[in-house]
């Protein structure tokens, strides 16, 4: 079997830090409760940074970590929903950032869950024969989509970019994958596609910012996440046990132990970086796991379930080896 393999990791997160006391000065908020209800410390937030410049440094860093010449990409996939532009798409410009002349690209928009349902179409892609070699990136400004007068919701996010580098590889490990969606369940989290960077929204533009119901979409999460790693699980034949790592969507520290805890399994195994970064959206799954790529966690045959879940609304996941 034809599958993708891991051959190079890239993130890039604007210099700029806001940290929860920052966030306290805007609205009527403070650290122990951002804390203690998500386990966010501090976001980074872009200030001159476009969603494009953050792809294309996430993406930069995987190729030259992998040491594959540019030309050699076949495929950009570009998750986000937040791009400055809608066209050129953000895969465009990062292929012209990276020098990739060789290869296709376009962007998907599936909010949160939108790396791990690029990283399944990669993987497809790969086994199908039509590529071998696809970069899937995830980037997002969040804090251009946020009412930063709302502290439901500005407080959760930020921004950033991460990428992965897929090379195929001949008799690979195994790839198993699945994804979800709910449409009628789609006004538990809207944004507008409206970049407002310089705008001045009246209050009757609000309607623009991300509105969400934040209890429906913890309810959403802490039931569909265990469900869908119980049924990658089932597919694959492979036991909870034998994930080493469970790499999820980084909204909420509270949903990542709720779905430890439904799945019976320690949460040491599924490593957080959201005190740092908050919810950069499609961006969280690839930062992560550049971080610990570049920390050294991983090693050869090390089994990992990645899973996004988010606005839609939507939820994926996949097995595979390192
Ligand atoms: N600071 C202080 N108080 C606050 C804040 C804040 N930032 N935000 C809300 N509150 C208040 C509320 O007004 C409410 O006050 P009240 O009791 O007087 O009415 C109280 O805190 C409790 O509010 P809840 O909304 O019930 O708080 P909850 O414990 O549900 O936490 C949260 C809210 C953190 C948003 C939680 O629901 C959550 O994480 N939901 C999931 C969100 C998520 O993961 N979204 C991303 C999905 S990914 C994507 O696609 C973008």
């Amino acid at each position: 079997m034809i599958t993708g393999k891991i051959c190079g990791t890239g993130s890039y997160v604007p210099p700029h830090v806001m940290d929860n006391d920052d966030m306290a000065k805007l609205v009527d908020t403070n650290d122990e409760w951002i804390r203690e209800r998500t386990g966010i410390a501090r976001r980074h937030v872009a200030k001159e940074e476009t969603t494009s410049y953050m792809a294309g440094q996430a993406a930069l860093r995987a190729v030259e970590q992998s040491g594959i010449a540019p030309e050699e990409i076949d495929m950009i996939l570009v998750a986000t929903s937040s791009s400055e532009t809608i066209y050129p798409c953000a895969a465009c410009e990062v292929q012209r950032m990276i020098g990739a002349v060789n290869a296709a690209g376009y962007d998907l928009n599936a909010a949160c869950t939108g790396f791990v349902l690029g990283f399944n179409a990669a993987q497809a892609y790969i086994s199908a024969g039509m590529c071998r070699t696809v970069l899937v990136v995830g980037a997002e400004s969040m804090s251009h989509m946020i009412d930063w007068t709302d502290r439901s919701t500005c407080i959760l996010f930020g921004d950033g970019a991460g990428a992965v580098l897929l090379r195929a590889e001949e008799d690979g490990a195994p790839v198993w994958t699945a994804a979800h969606s709910d449409g009628k369940k789609g006004p538990a989290l809207t944004g507008l596609s409206r970049h407002r960077r310089d705008w001045n929204l009246e209050e009757e533009d609000k309607e623009a910012y991300i509105h969400m119901d934040g209890q429906a979409v913890f309810k959403f999460a802490v039931r569909k996440v265990p469900e869908i790693i119980e049924e990658i699980l089932e597919k694959s034949g492979v036991s909870a046990d034998e994930i080493d790592y469970f790499i999820l969507h980084q909204a909420n520290r509270r949903i990542i132990e709720a779905v430890a805890k439904r799945l019976k399994t320690d949460i040491s195994r599924f490593p957080m970086n959201l005190e740092e970064y908050a919810n950069t959206s499609a961006a969280t799954v690839p930062i992560l796991l550049d971080e610990m790529n570049r920390k050294g966690m991983f090693h050869e045959g090390q089994k990992l379930i990645v899973a996004g879940f988010g606005a839609g609304l939507t939820w994926a996941g996949c097995l595979f080896e390192w």
